[in-house]
């Protein structure tokens, strides 16, 4: 009897992000009868891609110009414990995309150090909504996730957060 198991990589490459992504996708994607999931924001500079073998998760690769934009170690890691202990087929689209997202499907989210206490945002929520979302304003973090809308303390952190997410940005994309 084999013993199923996971094996996480982590690697920095410094290079062309493209070649990295290509030499992902041929080392993995070859594999016959596999289904491929691939999700990639080029602003960003964010790269996400899954097999899945008879509808069960088999490999992710998770590339990002910048860690602000990989999803938490811990979740990649609950994500393989999971289908190790009770083994399931993904078929409804939610579940999928979730994988890709790098975010649970079901009611526990990853919501990350909680920055708004009086809306209970976390800092992940608020990545997402500046990475995903497109909002540059507190204004719009406002609008998509209540953050900042009640007594206003947490305001001077969402600024700090902003102006370093959408640096990085720039930086990627300039
Ligand atoms: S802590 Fe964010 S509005 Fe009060």
């Amino acid at each position: 009897m084999t013993e199923s198991h996971a094996v996480r990589y982590e690697v920095a490459i410094q290079g062309d992000f493209d070649a990295v992504k290509q030499t992902a996708q041929n080392l993995l994607k070859t594999h016959e009868g596999y289904e491929w999931l691939e999700y990639q924001d080029k602003t960003s500079g964010v790269f996400r891609g899954a097999w899945l073998y008879r509808g069960q998760l088999k490999y992710v690769v998770m590339l990002a110009k910048t860690r602000t934009f990989l999803p938490s170690s811990e979740y990649i890691a609950n994500l393989f414990a999971s289908a190790l202990q009770e083994p399931s087929q993904l078929h409804e689209p939610f579940e999928r995309i979730a994988i890709l997202a790098g975010k649970s499907a079901g009611p526990v989210v990853d919501k990350g150090k909680i920055i708004c206490t009086c809306m209970n945002v976390g800092l992940n929520q608020i990545l997402e909504a500046i990475s995903v979302g497109g909002a540059c304003r507190v204004e719009e973090l406002g609008a998509c996730l209540k953050a900042g809308t009640q007594c206003g303390s947490c305001i001077p952190e969402l600024k700090n957060i902003l102006k370093t997410a959408l640096a990085e940005t720039s930086e990627i994309s300039g």
